[in-house]
């Protein structure tokens, strides 16, 4: 669906890109050339965009979300492993003869207010936002050329879902992320290639690189996230090839930034950000920007109508990974899976504004933030460090018993101060017993206390 308003934008966005060509060609130095080969690519600064905005929200939306039990690896349960209860579930709920293709007419997305979702995930405190553009099942959310009859605007829908939700997030200036699977699980062409030793390509260039440029071309992510890479060799993705025109030719190319699935053994080692596994979590502080990505149902990505409460993460756990993930110098990008219908449980809504109350208290420890010479306290304070410039951010997850914390770290002077985000009167502290500070907490009642998960102590004037 083309509006005038669509038109609009996407001529005004012709016309801007145009003049930074035209500015970038009148500048002395010549823009660098990236050439295919990791060394080069993996030697791109990262667009500073991406560091600073270090909250996503993820989207997992798909045909998955039709039978949406199990996980959004349905299909591959019920057909590729073949366990007999994802069989048991499709007879008993589908009329005899229900293959995986039936379920698209039912991806209805009736109640899908882009503008909606934009407005949630703003309100969620998110920076960026990454839509499955299409899964491991193969279904494209947008009308894509080479996807006859299986993407949303032939079938399901009948709308232009990516350019829907890429319109809505704009106009609340939210970068856009594409994730993108390489790999089908069941498409002949891959198998074929995957029978011939990944020495054929001719998935890849009938399928993959088709639509990784025609989403470049069409939508102009600020992100793609690459996944279901690592069945084959990143030659065989033309990964490299992709990338070197993305940084150096596409309408993107100086603002765009890709993650680290390029094919086998490049996750956590090449691209652009790593994410290395899901739910990846380092132990130290990473040398290269990273993000974890979660999920608010611990059981899966997709929409499972059979979630339980005790399966979903709670408003201090989502806190206790953003704030790990920070101070490690990550980003930390949170799940949902919206229904077929486009609606967001209100239990997933409840749990995005839950964290986006605490960021609006806590962001400026958290937005344009970077790592501090200690990221965690060795004590029972559950105390994590961020920074920005000389400011220190000490946040801690457990109020202690006595209002008073002590962190062994940060070295005092004459002009310390003490703040907490949220609370006006400075906090009285003192030099405490062996090294670092002890700090007396507001002492006033838990009601008057901005918020219930974690606070921020701004530590002004320490070392
Ligand atoms: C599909 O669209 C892309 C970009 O919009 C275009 O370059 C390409 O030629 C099209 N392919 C086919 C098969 O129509
Ligand atoms: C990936 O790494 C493993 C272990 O280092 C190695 O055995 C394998 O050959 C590598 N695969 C490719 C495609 O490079
Ligand atoms: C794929 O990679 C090969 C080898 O690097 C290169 O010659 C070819 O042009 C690439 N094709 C595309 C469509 O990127
Ligand atoms: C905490 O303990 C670990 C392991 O003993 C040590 O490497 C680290 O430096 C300690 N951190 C602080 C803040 O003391």
């Amino acid at each position: 669906m083309e509006t005038g308003r669509g038109l609009f934008l996407r001529a005004a966005a012709a016309a801007a890109a145009w003049l930074c060509f035209v500015g970038a060609a009148s500048a002395s130095a010549p823009p660098q050339r990236y050439t295919p080969d990791w060394p080069s690519l993996d030697a791109r600064p990262l667009p500073g965009w991406f560091d600073a905005a270090k909250v996503g929200v993820f989207v997992h939306w798909g045909v998955f979300s039709v039978p949406a039990w199990g996980s959004e690896w349905f299909w591959w349960h019920w057909r590729g492993e073949k366990q007999p209860d994802f069989d048991r579930f499709v007879q008993a709920r589908f009329p005899p003869g229900t293959s995986y293709a039936d379920f698209a007419p039912r991806f209805t997305a009736h109640d899908f207010q882009p503008l909606q979702w934009a407005r949630l995930f703003q309100q969620a405190g998110a920076r960026y936002v990454v839509l499955t553009t299409k899964h491991h099942e193969g279904f494209t959310n947008w009308g894509s050329n080479v996807s006859w009859n299986w993407n949303s605007v032939d079938t399901g829908p009948h709308r232009d879902l990516v350019g829907e939700l890429g319109d809505a997030l704009r106009e609340r200036n939210i970068h856009y992320g594409l994730y993108h699977s390489l790999f089908e699980w069941f498409n002949p062409l891959y198998l074929l290639d995957k029978k011939n030793g990944f020495k054929s390509q001719f998935f890849v260039y009938g399928k993959t690189l088709p639509e990784l440029y025609e989403l470049v071309l069409r939508y102009k992510p600020d992100l793609i996230w690459s996944d279901g890479d690592w069945e084959a060799p990143d030659t065989y993705w033309n990964s490299t090839s992709f990338l070197a025109w993305l940084y150096n030719d596409s309408p993107v190319k100086d603002t765009v930034v890709v993650n680290d699935r390029w094919g086998t053994n490049c996750s956590c080692h090449h691209g652009g950000f790593y994410n290395c596994q899901d739910k990846y979590e380092p132990g130290t502080l990473p040398d290269h920007k990273w993000e974890m990505c979660s999920s608010i149902d611990r059981r899966s990505w997709g929409y499972r109508s059979n979630m339980q409460i005790n399966e979903l993460m709670d408003e201090s756990s989502i806190i206790q990974e953003l704030v790990q993930t920070v101070s490690y110098g990550g980003n930390y990008l949170l799940n949902v899976g919206p229904t077929k219908e486009g609606v967001i449980a209100p239990v997933f809504q409840e749990r995005l504004l839950a964290l986006g109350k605490w960021l609006g208290i806590n962001g400026e420890a958290i937005y344009e933030s970077k790592p501090w010479r200690i990221q965690k306290e060795n004590c029972t304070c559950s105390t994590w460090y961020t920074s920005k410039g000389e400011t220190v951010y000490a946040i801690f997850l457990t109020w202690p018993e006595s209002s008073v914390l002590i962190l062994p770290s940060p070295v005092s002077s004459a002009t310390t101060k003490v703040t907490m985000l949220g609370f006006s009167e400075p906090l009285k502290w003192q030099v405490a017993p062996d090294k670092g500070l002890k700090i007396m907490l507001p002492s006033a009642v838990p009601s008057l206390l901005p918020l219930q998960h974690g606070w921020t102590l701004k530590l002004v004037g320490v070392a």
